[in-house]
C-alpha cells in the first residue's frame, strides 16, 4: 500500500510540497521509498487535488538501477495478476505465462500478484528467472505478492528446500505465510539449492559447491566426471561474465537440477543487468565491425559459435567454451535478454541461426538469463 506524507510550505507565491512515500507491507512495517519536493503556484489545484493513494512513482526510463528522477503522475493504480498454470513449468512455460499479460515492469501496476496454483511445478530455469524478476520489481518499488494455493505441501515447500525464499527480497509478501528455511534431508540427490551470486564480493567457494552438487546428483552415472567438467566450465564462464559485464544492480543466481525422469540436467545462471546485446553491440559498432548490424538472434548465435567480445578480438572464448562443452551432451540453450529470447538446439555439433527459435518484444526482464539443458542418456 502506498502512503504519502505531505508537508506544505509557502515560498513567495509558490506552494512547496514535500512528499515522503512509504510502503507498508502485510506485517505493518514501513519502508521509505522516496522523498521529493514539488512546486505549484496555485493552491487547491494540481498537486493539491492528487489523492496520494492514487499516485504512483514513475521514472523517466524503465530500467532504473537507482531511482534518480521521479515525478508524480495521476494514475489509477491497477493490480496485475500473473497466474501460472497447474502443470510442469520450465523457462518456456514461464515465458508463456508472462506473455499472457502486460509487462509487470511497465505501466502503473501498484501491486503485482503472482499466483502459483496447486499442481504447478516450477523447474529450476523457471525458478531463477522468476526470482530475478520478482526482486527486480521489488527494487523498482512495486508491491509484489507471491501466493501459493497449496502452501508448504506443494511448490512452496519445494522452493523453500532450494532456498528460493532466502534469496527473495524480504519485502516481497508471501502467502499464505513466508516459510522458514528447513534443511532438506530427503532422498532426492538431484535436489540442489539455488546459489546467490553476490555482486559485490566474489565467493571463492561458489564454483566448488556447484560442481560438487553435480557430482553428488550424478554419482550413479558413468559419465559423472565429464558432466562435472562441463558444469565447471559453464558455471565458471557464466559467473565470471556476471561480474565482468552485467553491471547488475541486484545479485545474480546460479542453479542446477537433475531430472532423472526427463533424462536431463539443467544448468541456469541469471543476472539483472544490461543483457549481452546491450554490452556487446556498442563496442562492435565502435570498432566498425559489420557484425554490429546483425539482427539480435544472428549476433547471439555468433557469440556462442565463433566468439565475440566487447573487449576485442583476443577475448570472447567464454561463451563458445560453454557451448562446446554443453553440445557434447546435446544441450539446448535458452537465452533470455531484456525483451528477447533465443532458444538454440544443436545441429551438427554447433548452434546455428537456422536452428534458432527467436521471440521478440517480450515483457521486460532485466539481465541475461541462460539455461543449458544437457541430455542424459539412460545407458551411462
Ligand atoms: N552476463 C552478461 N551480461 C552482459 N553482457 C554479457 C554477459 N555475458 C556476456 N556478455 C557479453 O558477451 C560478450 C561475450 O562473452 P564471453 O564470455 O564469450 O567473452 P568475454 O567475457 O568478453 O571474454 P572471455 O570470456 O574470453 O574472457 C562479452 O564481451 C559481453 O559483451
Ligand atoms: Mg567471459
Amino acid at each position: 500500500m502506498w502512503v504519502g506524507k505531505q508537508k506544505k510550505t509557502v515560498q513567495g507565491a509558490d506552494f512547496l510540497y514535500h512528499f515522503q512515500l512509504v510502503r507498508h507491507n502485510s506485517q505493518g512495517n514501513q519502508r521509505l521509498v522516496c522523498s521529493l519536493a514539488a512546486k505549484t503556484s496555485r493552491a487547491g489545484s494540481g498537486l493539491d487535488n492528487l489523492q496520494l493513494e492514487r499516485c504512483e512513482l514513475t521514472t523517466d526510463s524503465e530500467i532504473v538501477p537507482t531511482i534518480g528522477t521521479a515525478r508524480f503522475a495521476k494514475m489509477e493504480p491497477v493490480d496485475l495478476d500473473i497466474q501460472f498454470a497447474p502443470r510442469w513449468t520450465d523457462a518456456s512455460g514461464f515465458e508463456e505465462v508472462l506473455r499472457g499479460g502486460p509487462s509487470p515492469h511497465i505501466g502503473n501496476h501498484s501491486t503485482v500478484y503472482v499466483r502459483i496454483p496447486a499442481n504447478c511445478s516450477l523447474m529450476t530455469d523457471a525458478c531463477v528467472r522468476l526470482l530475478s524478476l520478482l526482486n527486480q520489481l521489488d527494487h523498482c518499488t512495486r508491491r509484489v505478492v507471491l501466493s501459493f494455493e497449496d502452501g508448504e505441501a506443494g511448490t512452496m515447500g519445494y522452493l523453500n528446500r532450494i532456498r528460493f525464499f532466502d534469496h527473495l527480497s524480504p519485502s516481497i509478501e508471501v502467502l499464505p505465510i513466508r516459510p522458514e528455511f528447513t534443511p532438506f534431508h530427503g532422498k532426492n540427490p538431484g535436489l540442489v539449492e539455488i546459489e546467490r551470486i553476490d555482486r559485490i564480493t566474489r565467493d571463492s567457494c561458489l564454483l566448488d559447491r556447484l560442481t560438487t552438487a553435480v557430482r553428488k546428483a550424478c554419482a550413479q552415472r558413468k559419465d559423472v566426471a565429464e558432466l562435472e567438467g562441463a558444469a565447471w566450465t559453464i558455471f565458471a564462464e557464466l559467473i565470471d561474465n556476471v561480474f565482468s559485464h552485467s553491471q547488475t544492480p541486484l545479485d545474480g543466481f546460479a542453479a542446477l537440477q537433475v531430472y532423472p525422469k526427463g533424462n536431463c540436467l539443467k544448468i541456469a545462471v541469471s543476472d539483472s543487468g544490461l543483457g549481452i546485446l546491450e554490452t556487446l553491440r556498442p563496442s562492435l559498432r565502435a570498432g566498425n565491425s559489420r557484425l554490429s548490424e546483425l539482427p539480435g538472434v544472428d549476433l547471439i548465435v555468433e557469440v556462442f559459435r565463433q566468439g565475440l567480445s566487447r573487449h576485442g578480438a583476443n577475448r570472447g572464448c567464454g561463451l563458445p567454451g560453454c557451448a562446446s562443452k554443453a553440445i557434447k551432451f546435446g544441450a539446448s540453450l535458452d537465452l533470455r535478454l531484456p525483451t528477447e529470447r533465443v532458444w538454440l538446439v544443436p545441429s551438427e555439433a554447433q548452434y546455428r541461426a537456422n536452428k534458432a527459435y527467436c521471440f521478440q518484444n517480450l515483457p521486460l526482464i532485466w539481465g541475461t538469463h541462460i539455461c543449458f539443458t544437457l541430455q542424459l542418456d539412460n545407458t551411462s
